[in-house]
């Protein structure tokens, strides 16, 4: 063939193997047409990784399946692909086998006695895209190696464009699937749990442990770690910038150590309490965000509440990409579990304020000594024997505890009248569970809806007529529990829910309900 016919046919072939749409069938028709030309004895094709850390293999003809484990780290001194990549300059020898610049790249791969061989850069303007390696081959088509790299430039640019979007997409689907993920829980300790199972999804990593700051003494506290199965009782603490953990926490910086081995930092009881022998880690501050209270409240500030660290990376070394993801992770989970902290505070204080109210209630009647905390208690059982749902039974725990909360707009002469009471006080007496209906009025807890309020009515109901008539009160013992069983078997129905009923029934039988009449004073 005519020179230029020649270069005219090769120029087609390649135009052929560049609309290929799979890569790696591209990359393999490429070196093998260039082995097919040239009739070398091998031909290599490395490729950078997304790091730009390594020429990872990615194409080869003539060459045992060791190819596959022939990772460059690009910038190590005695490696020609390396030199090649970063120069951008072809390396050529006649006797790679005397030359010590090949042993590196070949002897692993068992080209011991390699003579001709050619290193040949692929790259496109300024940016280098991946080395091709010639071994024993026919010199007079080096022309046309060049040729062949220059034409596949921008269709391996491409790809790798395309094969860098593609990981974004996927680490930020990943991502977001977490976020979504820790956003649906407020409990602190499953909380807690997710975000390190989490972690550990997210990064590809062996474990991973979370840690918390304590406010009072500064310590970064371990609080789980993915392969316990129990929070620890006994926490470790490691002193206020100490450790890899102490050094984020305090700085609030990110640490990468992918050989602990070279690093002493990591604070050696770590290991100990989480049964891991930790060979790298990606230590990451806990951050919360500002978050506005509202209602005049203001804002908690921005702080590091405590360090995630992820660890022993299943494949190759923690990445800056890796880092950026778990930073991002990390400041939603803290801002997550401090949301958490801040509901949980709210939701404490305000049991507490009813428990108070309650007592208070029940102090205003001397012969009603602790009847709201009884009907609470035996709500909830008779609640928890119907099989009713735990966001229920939390509302049955308070709408009991504040079930005589009208006896407040009763007065005390009424209320602690140890005789019979005259009409008029009669009607005052009536009154008080419309009085408490409008104290509570619509600020009944938001969310539930009539069908839900109405179990909860009638479970206090009944539970109400219980407690009273198995107390003692001055006028008249406490009558027996099955006495009251056989009475509210006869208005259940009509004034009582049957099902209410059977249910604190069976409950009694089990042993779980005990009436103020049979409990030692
Ligand atoms: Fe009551």
């Amino acid at each position: 063939m005519e020179p230029v016919t020649e270069v005219y046919a090769l120029l087609q072939q390649l135009d052929q193997i560049a609309s290929q749409a799979d890569l790696q069938e591209m990359l393999s028709r490429l070196v093998y047409l260039v082995a097919e030309i040239t009739s070398a004895k091998a031909v290599m094709l490395y490729l950078p990784d997304e790091e730009g850390l390594h020429l990872d293999p990615a194409a080869s003809s003539g060459i045992s399946n060791r190819f596959e484990q022939a990772s460059i780290p690009i910038h190590q001194k005695g490696s020609v692909a390396a030199a090649t990549f970063i120069r951008q300059r072809p390396v050529f020898t006649v006797s790679a086998k005397d030359d010590p610049r090949w042993l590196e790249d070949l002897s692993f791969l068992g080209f011991n006695d390699a003579q001709k061989v050619l290193s040949i850069p692929v790259h496109l303007r300024d940016r280098s895209l991946g080395v091709l390696q010639v071994v024993d081959f026919n010199r007079s088509e080096v022309d046309k190696v060049e040729l062949i790299c220059s034409r596949m430039a921008s269709e391996l640019e491409q790809a790798q464009n395309q094969r860098t979007n593609q990981d974004q997409v996927e680490r930020l689907e990943a991502l977001l699937d977490n976020l979504g993920e820790i956003g649906t829980t407020l409990d602190r300790d499953h909380l807690l749990r997710m975000i390190v199972t989490s972690a550990c999804r997210l990064l590809d990593t062996e474990a991973s442990s979370i840690f918390l700051m304590d406010e009072l003494t500064g310590d970064v506290v371990l609080y789980l770690s993915s392969n316990m199965v129990q929070p620890p009782e006994n926490k470790l603490r490691v002193p206020p910038g100490q450790g890899i953990i102490g050094f984020v926490t305090q700085t609030g910086e990110t640490v990468i150590v992918n050989d602990t081995s070279t690093d002493q930092r990591h604070y050696p009881g770590v290991d100990r309490k989480t049964g891991t022998i930790t060979r790298s880690i990606l230590a990451v501050p806990l951050l919360t965000r500002p978050i506005s209270l509202g209602g005049g409240r203001g804002v908690v500030e921005k702080r590091i509440i405590g360090g995630l660290e992820a660890i022993n990376k299943k494949q190759g070394p923690f990445t800056e990409k890796d880092a950026e993801t778990l930073r991002i992770f990390a400041s939603q989970a803290g801002t997550v579990l401090q949301i958490a902290g801040l509901y949980n505070d709210a939701n404490d204080l305000f049991l507490g304020v009813v428990k108070a109210f309650s007592t208070a209630i029940d102090a205003k009647d001397p012969y009603t000594e602790q009847h709201s905390e009884r009907v609470s208690e035996f709500s909830v059982i008779i609640a928890q024997e119907m099989g009713l749902s735990a966001e229920v039974i939390h509302h049955v725990r308070i709408g009991s505890l504040l079930h005589d909360l009208g006896k407040i707009g009763v007065r005390d002469q009424v209320l602690g009248k140890p005789g019979k009471l005259t009409d008029e006080e009669y009607t005052e007496m009536k009154r008080h569970p419309a009085i408490g209906d409008e104290i509570m009025g619509l600020g009944y807890p938001h969310g539930l809806s009539a069908n839900q309020i109405l179990p909860i009515a009638r479970i206090v109901a009944v539970a109400d007529v219980f407690d009273a008539m198995t107390s003692n009160r001055p006028y008249r013992d406490a009558l027996a529990a099955s006495f009251v069983f056989e009475h509210l078997q006869k208005l259940a129905g009509s004034h009582f829910d049957p099902e209410c009923v059977q249910a604190l029934i069976r409950a009694y039988e089990m042993g779980l309900v005990h009436p103020q009449g049979e409990r030692a004073s």
